[in-house]
């Protein structure tokens, strides 16, 4: 059996990473397509990961829109897989690489399995593009892995076929045991790179579309009035490749003092430098996801979320982008609360998932 992994952003390829073990370590012949919609950030996940694509498009090109983006994703990965007689597809969570590999299996009769299916805002603006991407590729796929009840649930209400939805739980914790098993993450190592020993820090990252411009810079000014008016923490500010947020967060940073802007961390690196935040505020997905796992709140700078497993579960809370509500909330982690955050447990699966979707796809070819 061949099967296809189509991915090109740093998130995807995490994801991926220990589904691609996994699958090599059995019988079946999987080739990698690396889209190249990211080129550092994902090349920093492919050397982790010994992951050597088969297919590398290189499409990145800086400040290419979704039109531009989408359109030579259409033609470079159909160019590929014509040539290539998959009997599956796998595509991951709602990057524009992952709807484009979902489309061009359709037109090629390929059925295509959707990893992380099923989550949903219900806005289709929210996250922009990503809600009508996971929403394409789920009337697209013929397998839906979904994370949690919820996400099976979403699918349910759209009509797809239960026959066709397996709850597996969210590779991206599989990503973070294969790290710890099969790398060496010392952390304090990492923190000393960073100049970090013995510092209280707040680690932050923020990245989303439609966080681009003012919602950024009000979350930024809420956090650099606390951070002023505070004398313990640091905050520690991995950025994004993309020139629109850096531009943002070096203009709204500018001249405070206990801040540590960094490039884009390699995985390893931001694991630890997860593991030894005091709390942790982001727009990203895939932190909000590994943040309960090493016991870290997480404070949503977002209005809505796709992940309310979390939410409920007592470990991350959804405060938008208002300076006033990222000053308060953050104010509020001095209280109990940080401690009632601190204790939750992860929704989001056991490191086994990467495990059952192999075992589906073998089952279901036979
Ligand atoms: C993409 C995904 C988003 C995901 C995010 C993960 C889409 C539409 N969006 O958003 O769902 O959360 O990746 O990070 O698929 N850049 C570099 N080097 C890199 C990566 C990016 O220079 O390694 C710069 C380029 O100028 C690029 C820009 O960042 O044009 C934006 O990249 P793009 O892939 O379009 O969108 P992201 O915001 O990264
Ligand atoms: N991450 C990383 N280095 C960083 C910031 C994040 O390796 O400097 C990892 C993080 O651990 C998570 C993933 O990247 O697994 C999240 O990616 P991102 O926030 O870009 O995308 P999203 O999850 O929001 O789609």
């Amino acid at each position: 059996m061949k099967i296809g992994l189509i991915f090109g952003t740093r998130p995807e390829a995490i994801k991926m990473g220990s589904l691609y073990h996994t699958l090599k370590n059995s019988d079946i012949d999987v080739k990698v397509i690396s889209t190249g919609q990211h080129k550092e950030m994902l090349y920093q996940v492919l050397n982790l990961f010994e992951i050597r694509p088969d297919y590398e498009l290189n499409i990145m090109k800086e400040g290419q829109d979704l039109v531009e983006l989408t359109s030579k994703l259409i033609s470079k990965v159909g160019a590929v897989i014509k040539n290539e007689k998959f009997d599956f597809i796998l595509v991951q969570g709602d990057t524009t690489s992952a709807f484009v590999g979902a489309l061009v299996g359709f037109y090629n009769k390929i059925p295509v399995g959707h990893i992380e299916a099923g989550l949903r805002t219900g806005d289709i603006y929210s996250p922009f593009p990503e809600e009508i991407n996971r929403k394409l590729i789920g009337s697209i796929a013929e397998f839906h892995f979904a994370p949690t009840e919820i996400n099976v649930n979403n699918l349910l209400k759209e009509g797809i076929n239960k026959e066709k939805i397996f709850k597996v739980g969210n590779t991206v914790i599989d990503s973070l045991y294969w790290v710890k098993e099969n790398k060496s993450l010392d952390l304090q190592k990492i923190r000393d790179k960073y100049n970090l020993r013995d510092k209280k820090y707040i680690l932050m990252t923020m990245h989303r579309r439609e966080n681009w411009g003012e919602p950024m810079r009000n979350a930024l000014k809420g956090v650099r009035k606390y951070l002023e008016e505070n004398d313990v923490f640091y905050l520690v500010f991995p950025m994004h490749f993309n020139p629109i947020v850096r531009k943002v967060i070096k203009e709204e940073l500018k001249g405070l003092e206990r801040k540590i802007l960094v490039e884009a961390l390699e995985y390893l690196e931001f694991i630890g430098i997860m593991d030894g935040a005091h709390f942790i505020m982001t727009d990203s997905g895939g932190v909000q996801e590994e943040a309960p796992s090493l016991g870290k709140p997480t404070l949503v700078l977002r209005n809505t979320t796709e992940r309310p497993e979390a939410i409920e579960a007592g470990t991350a809370k959804l405060i938008g982008t208002s300076s006033s509500e990222v000053y308060k909330n953050m104010k509020l982690l001095e209280g109990e609360l940080f401690e009632k955050m601190s204790k939750a447990s992860n929704p989001y699966g056991d490191g086994t998932t990467s495990l059952k979707i192999k075992e589906i796809i073998q089952r279901r070819k036979k």
